[in-house]
This record gives C-alpha cells, structure tokens and sequence, in this order.
C-alpha cells in the first residue's frame, strides 16, 4: 500500500516505519524539517516537507504523494505543553484530514489515548464516554482526543488507536528522560492511580496490524492495568533509584483501561504484555 505517515520521526514513528517498510508498503514520512532525512531514506522512507498547521502545505504534499492510507502519529509533546499538543490535535488532525479528503484517501489510522475516559472503579472499554466533565488541565487533553477522534471519522475508514502510557527507549520513562529523573531523585510518588502501560514497540506494531482493522476505537494497552504502589516500586528498582515513598489517593480518571476487545476481536498480542517484565527488559542500565 501506499501510506503516508505524519509525525514518522517521534518515539512511535521511527519504530514503526521500518516496519512499515519490511511488510512491503511504500512509505512517505511527513516530516516539519530535514534534520530526520539521511534517517528516514536509510529506512527506504521517502521524506516529504510540510509543517502539520500548515493547510496548504499539507494539501501539497498529499498531492505529491497519493497515499491510499495516512497514519497519523502527530504530537506535540516534546515541550512537554498540553495546549501544544491539543493544538495539533485539533488543527494538525483537521488539515491532514482535509487533505486526505482532497486527494481520496481510504483510511486513517490515528494516534489516540486510553487514560481520558471519563472516572470509574474498572479499567475501560472503548464504549465508556470520554471524560467531558473534567477540569482543566485533564480537559485540554479530552477535548484534544475528541476532536482528533471526531474528524477521522470524516474518512471512509479510521482506526482510533487509543494508547496506554508509553514506555521504553526514548519514552518519558526511559531512565534518562522526564519521567526517570524524576523518579531517581525520589520526586514521584506511589498512588493509588491506576495506570495501563504500554511499549512503544507494542504502539508501533499495532499501528501496522491496523492496515487490516476495522472502523473505530481501540484500546492499544498491555494486560496488567496497575495503581502507582505497584508499578512504581518496580519501575524505581530497575532504574536504580530510591524506593518511592505511598501515598493514598488517586488523580481523577486514572483507572486504566482493558484490552480484550483488541486481544478477542482483533487478534492483537502485545510482544511486551506486563510493565512488570517490560520495564526490565527495555532497560539500558
Ligand atoms: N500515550 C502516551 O503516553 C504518549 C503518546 C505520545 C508521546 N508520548 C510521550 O511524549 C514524548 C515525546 O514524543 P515524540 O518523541 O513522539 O515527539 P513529539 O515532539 O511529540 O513529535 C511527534 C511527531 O510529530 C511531529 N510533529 C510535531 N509537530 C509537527 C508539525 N507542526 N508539523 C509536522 N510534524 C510535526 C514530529 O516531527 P518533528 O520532529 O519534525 O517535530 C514527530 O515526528 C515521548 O517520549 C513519549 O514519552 C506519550
């Protein structure tokens, strides 16, 4: 197939377009600079320029290319700014699905995620509401989600790939990233928030599968949804890094959410099933 994918140089994108690339596609990467190129061309990818707020650029560039599918893995959270990444959300979605419309693309799979659903005491399925009610900051994310979700489904079809919280090389929980330092300096604490994980090379391979999924949502989580007390005492030994003090209490919404629509439907297998093993093994201590 011939596919176009819109933020193919971040932590998910560059472990699934070669991928991508061994299944035989022919793969166009939109990118906002050339700093990726010699990368994305060492891939057999094909760098195409445009910046995603861009509507003609965009329009441009999906000219060029003719893709039948766009994967979309656009975010912003590089400067770790919600109402950044809500911004692309809205209007990075709106022009790549605009331009997608233009030249007749078939499907889109998008980048969506499993920890705004509205609260509950069970980890959630697809078909529980998203979480309008909530206060800001956590609304800036729903209303980011909700709008992404709502203009893919502009496509004839759209795979929504609601990700649980990425982890991994590169990630904010690799060791030397955000999340790491914060825990090596005994920052985090251990909750009762629920959390389901999720590899990124479990969010890049699911990504390819869904070339053959069907239309709507789906919940792209490893099998153990788990609150801070567990996961964190865990993740702090394998990176080397003091035992996190508890505390009770959880964050509103923090309640996981379940696989088994993914697994019993759709035949999906995460290669990294458990934070618990994950952890370990994507650990470069
Ligand atoms: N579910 C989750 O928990 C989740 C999901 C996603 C990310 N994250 C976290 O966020 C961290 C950063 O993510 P990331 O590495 O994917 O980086 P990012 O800075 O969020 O960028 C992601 C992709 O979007 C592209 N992009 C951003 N703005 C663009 C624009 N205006 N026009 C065209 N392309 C644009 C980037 O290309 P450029 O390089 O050209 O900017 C890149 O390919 C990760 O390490 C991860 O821990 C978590």
């Amino acid at each position: 197939m011939r596919i176009i994918v819109a933020g193919g140089t971040g932590v998910i994108g560059l472990s699934m377009l070669p991928k991508l690339v061994r299944e035989g596609h022919e793969v166009f990467a939109m990118t906002k600079d050339s700093k990726a190129n010699k990368f994305l061309k060492e891939v057999g990818v094909t760098p195409i320029q445009a910046d995603a707020f861009d509507s003609d650029a965009v329009l441009v560039a999906f000219q060029k290319v003719q893709p039948e599918v766009l994967i979309h893995q656009l975010t912003s959270l590089g400067s770790v700014n919600l109402e950044d990444n809500a911004k692309i959300r809205i209007i990075g979605t709106r022009n790549l699905v605009d331009a997608s419309k233009a030249v007749g693309v078939k499907k889109i799979i998008a980048q969506s995620l499993a920890f705004v659903y509205e609260p509950g005491s069970t980890p959630a399925t697809e078909d529980v509401p998203l979480d309008f009610e909530a206060p800001n900051p956590r609304k800036i994310n729903v209303n980011g989600v909700a709008s992404l979700e709502s203009a893919v489904t502009e496509l004839p079809e759209y795979v929504i790939l609601r990700y649980g919280l990425l982890y991994g090389p590169g990630t904010w929980y690799d060791k030397e990233e955000m999340i790491g330092q914060q825990v090596l300096k005994g920052e985090v604490k251990a909750t009762d928030s629920i959390t389901s994980f999720l590899h990124i090379e479990d969010a890049a391979q699911s990504a390819v599968e869904a070339l053959k999924w069907p239309s709507g949502p789906i919940n792209i989580v490893d099998d153990e949804p788990a609150s801070g007390k567990e996961w964190l005492p865990v993740f702090a030994s394998v990176i080397g890094a003091p035992e996190p003090e508890k505390e009770d209490g959880s964050e509103r919404g923090e309640r996981g959410a379940s696989n088994a629509k993914a697994k019993k439907e759709y035949g999906w297998t995460p290669i990294y099933p458990t934070w618990r093993t994950g952890f370990k093994l994507s650990s470069k201590k």
